[in-house]
């Protein structure tokens, strides 16, 4: 049996990193234990207020940045800490050499309704050790990350890490409260025959999203010639973790609902860890066209239309919004 505990003593190239790592996976001890209270612990429902991308905060939402933010501004090794419930970074510890980016709870809709749940981190070097972090500091593109995961809470809380060049994963085993690894070096099988969208946003899409989506629904009787099937769960961090188990492409597309955002998932702490992950088990992750880990961020909370997972599906969206862009 190996623990994460005994997997990053055997990865202990940057031991700052390992411990990170550490006080973000206990925080996702804390918030699962509260999960399986559920309404029993008070942490369903609204907390009454906005976060700074105008979304409606659930109390679950506030807690778990608050646990994160604690945990982690205690740590040395932290300079410095992004979160999607946060206006602005918060900055730890000066002599920290890394910064933590995290969605505390992805796919709050989920909480309610006793759905599958996360929360994804993505750790980044800090470059100015010795000063107070700014903002300014987090702003480096995704393939600059030292390491990546999220800790999904379904039927049972799942790690899911990349810290060398593949990804492992842990299950967290409710009898020693220790995270067992479970998987070595996942794979994504470059073709698939499932998808992930929220279909509803049909009329908003480009043309090229709208030609993919009725090439897969047109199934056997259209161009791909074989049946495709839906699958959504609702929260990123169900849906990617479905395709590191076995394959199929997520897309939350560039759409015309709202003028200000170029896409709904945000950049720095969903679309880059998810990425990593992707990339590392051999997938791809791209913006529709262009490779997300590239994309240099101008803010913390900037959005990007995200279209990831098996390579063959991710390639072939490229295509079709190329041959587009060329008419
Ligand atoms: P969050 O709960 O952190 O705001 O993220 C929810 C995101 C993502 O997880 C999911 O894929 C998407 O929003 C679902 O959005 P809609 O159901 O509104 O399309
Ligand atoms: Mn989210
Ligand atoms: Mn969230």
């Amino acid at each position: 049996m190996t623990t994460l505990a005994n997997y990053l003593n055997a990865h202990a190239s940057n031991p700052a990193l390992n411990d990170v790592i550490t006080t973000v996976t206990d925080v996702g001890k804390t918030i699962s234990q509260l999960l399986r209270k559920g309404a029993l612990a008070d942490i369903l429902g609204e907390a009454g207020n906005q976060n700074v991308q105008g979304e409606e905060q659930k109390k679950l939402d506030v807690l778990a940045n608050d646990l994160l933010l604690e945990a982690l501004a205690k740590n040395s090794h932290c300079a410095g800490v992004a979160s999607e419930e946060l206006d602005d970074a918060t900055p730890a510890n000066a002599d920290g050499s890394l910064l933590v980016l995290f969605d505390p709870l992805d796919g709050s809709s989920n909480i309610d309704i006793n759905m599958a749940v996360g929360t994804i981190f993505s750790i980044l070097p800090y470059q100015r050790q010795g000063q107070v972090s700014e903002n300014s500091d987090f702003l480096q593109a995704g393939k600059q990350q030292l390491a990546a995961g999220y800790l999904l809470y379904g039927t049972s809380t799942v790690l899911a890490l990349t810290i060398t060049d593949n990804v492992v994963m842990f299950s967290l085993d409710p009898d020693s409260n220790e995270y067992v690894l479970i998987k070595e070096d996942v794979q994504i099988a470059a073709d698939t025959s499932e998808y992930a969208i929220n279909a509803s946003n049909y009329r908003y899409w480009q043309a090229p999203m709208q030609q993919y989506i009725d090439e897969l629904i047109a199934g056997k009787t259209g161009v791909r010639g074989r049946d495709f099937n839906t699958r959504w769960v609702a929260a990123m961090v169900g849906d990617v973790h479905r395709i590191l188990c076995r394959g199929g492409l997520f897309t939350y597309p560039f759409d015309t609902k709202d003028a200000n955002k170029a896409g709904k998932l945000r950049l720095m702490y969903e679309a880059n860890p998810m990425s990593l992950l992707i990339e590392r088990a051999g997938g791809a992750a791209t913006d529709a066209v262009q490779r997300i880990l590239d994309i240099e961020p101008s803010d913390i909370h900037q959005r990007v239309p995200v279209v990831l997972g098996s390579k063959n599906e991710v390639d072939y969206v490229k295509d079709l919004h190329l041959k587009h862009a060329t008419k």
